[in-house]
């Protein structure tokens, strides 16, 4: 058996290998290095509470095999997984955290006993206010982040639903919320406990479901920090220290996140929260084919252009992770190198679907990190540049966002792709982005679209270059 002492010590030496973690995930070079921190720190925890707790012969049992369950399921869906479908695996991950979180807390409900915090009809009130807070952040969490992922994964339109007097429901439900998380805090009552579930699995639905598409990302981290908060009011019920430090420090570190997603949308928490963003008041979407007309061009065109220039700027997006065109992208700008052209990447806060999507895509193909600069670093020299190599990226270009006050996305930071000589746009069709809204660069004098598969396209301009 385990003193409680030595126990405490080794969940903070795991809860600093989680903050280690959570430093070595802020770069693309430590990042593999950051994982391994986490996973022996998780290993110490779960080791220490195992031999803290010295459960009987079939209890480990039953913890053995929900491990080895838990844990193959995870691995195998993480191998198989697509780098495009992280997002929503994200989403379905945070879902699971918070119907633990709930069902922990109707464990602790019915068998007090076991966790030390009274007995049945007679828990204490310090751990009926955890449990309490615990089941109803768990529960919005559990269901906010099931629509989050079939939003994401295209099974659930992006657009915003709105539900008339949403606002008002949304402030009903909070208010029953409270009052039955009152009742259950001050008389233990079950049916106020699984009120308080009830409710709050509704508000999670009402509370996403009016969020569209562009804001998604701000949604799917606000969630993980939400089950970083359920998980440490569980952490306080269980008297688990571990817990509670890896919980708060995922809560601390999603709200952060969200918040640096805001900023580099230019959007506040609240109206990102009240949703109704990405809805139909921008100008429609191009759907098959527009009126305008537009510049076509072909491989051969981008080649020639491309070979002439003095400085190249690529902005990757979306369309390049579909394509998976990263290491074809990576050829081509090292045929553009060896002719003496200067090639950068530019990478928009939000392009593609979660944060450092860009960033990973174009570490595993090897592209060296110097080439590589954030918006605030590269935006102002598109002016200076001959040829934006837009591939796959729409939204984070729009110009509707800095010139167009009625636009949905107006005041989001983009990159001034625009203000190069020529810009080309690698995509397939007129089709609009995730924001669902035109992008008025298409029809630019100075604008040629390249219209194909990203992945394509850049192979044949390869080929074109070789000639
Ligand atoms: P988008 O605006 O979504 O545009 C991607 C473009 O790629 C589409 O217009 C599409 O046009 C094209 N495309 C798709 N598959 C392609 C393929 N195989 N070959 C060539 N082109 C292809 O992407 P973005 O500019 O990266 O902006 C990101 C958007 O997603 C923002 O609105 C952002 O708010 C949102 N979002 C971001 C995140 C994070 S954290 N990054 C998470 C969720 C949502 P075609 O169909 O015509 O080919």
């Amino acid at each position: 058996m385990m003193s409680e002492n030595f126990a405490a010590f080794l969940y903070l030496v795991s809860g600093v290998l989680f903050i280690l973690a959570l430093r070595g995930l802020s770069h693309p070079t430590s990042s593999r290095q950051g994982n391994i921190f986490g996973m022996v720190g998780m290993g110490i925890a779960v080791v220490t509470t195992l031999l803290l707790a010295h459960p009987s012969a079939g209890a480990l049992l039953l913890i053995i095999v929900g491990i080895a369950a838990g844990g193959g399921v995870g691995a195998v869906v993480a191998k198989r997984i697509p780098m495009t479908a992280m997002p929503q695996l994200v989403a379905g991950f945070h879902s699971l955290v918070g119907l633990a979180a709930v069902c922990v807390a109707a464990a602790a409900l019915y068998a007090p006993e076991a966790i030390n915090i009274g007995t049945v009809g007679n828990i204490h009130t310090q751990a009926l206010v955890e449990m309490a807070i615990g089941v109803a952040i768990g529960a919005v969490t559990f269901t906010g982040s099931i629509i989050a992922f079939l939003k994401l994964d295209g099974r659930m339109g992006g657009k915003p639903i709105m539900l008339p007097s949403r606002h008002l429901i949304n402030i009903a439900l909070a208010a029953g919320l409270v009052l039955c998380l009152v009742i259950f805090a001050t008389t233990e009552s079950h049916i106020a406990f699984w009120l308080v579930v009830l409710i709050a699995l509704a508000l999670g639905v009402l509370l996403i479901v009016p969020i569209g598409g562009a804001d998604m990302p701000v949604v799917v981290s606000m969630l993980n920090s939400y089950s970083g908060w359920a998980a440490a009011g569980i952490g306080f019920t269980l008297q688990n220290l571990a817990l509670i430090i890896t919980g708060a420090l995922v809560g601390s570190s999603g709200a952060i996140l969200s918040y640096i997603m805001c900023k580099g949308m230019n959007r506040s928490f609240i109206s990102v929260i009240l949703g109704g963003f990405g809805g139909e008041s921008g100008p429609a979407a191009a759907e098959g084919g527009e009126a305008r007309p537009v510049k076509q061009g072909s491989a051969e065109d981008a080649a020639y252009l491309m070979m002439n220039a003095a400085r190249v700027i690529i902005v990757p997006g979306y369309g390049m992770a579909v394509a998976q065109a990263q290491h074809a992208l990576r050829e081509m700008a090292d045929t553009l190198k060896a002719h003496g052209v200067e090639v950068k990447y530019a990478i928009h806060p939000v392009a593609g679907r979660m944060p450092g999507h860009m960033n990973v895509l174009l570490a595993e193909a090897n592209v060296p990190y110097d080439e590589v600069f954030e918006l605030e670093d590269i935006n102002s020299e598109f002016a200076q540049t001959d040829v934006a190599f837009v591939i796959g990226a729409n939204d984070v270009t729009n110009p509707a966002a800095r010139d167009d006050k009625t636009s949905p996305i107006y005041g989001m930071p983009i990159l001034n792709v625009d203000q190069a000589a020529t810009c080309l746009f690698v995509k397939r069709s007129m089709a609009s982005g995730y924001a669902g809204i035109d992008n008025t660069l298409f029809y630019k004098d100075n604008t040629m679209m390249l219209f194909a598969d990203a992945k394509k396209m850049v192979e044949n301009i390869v080929k074109a270059m070789a000639h």
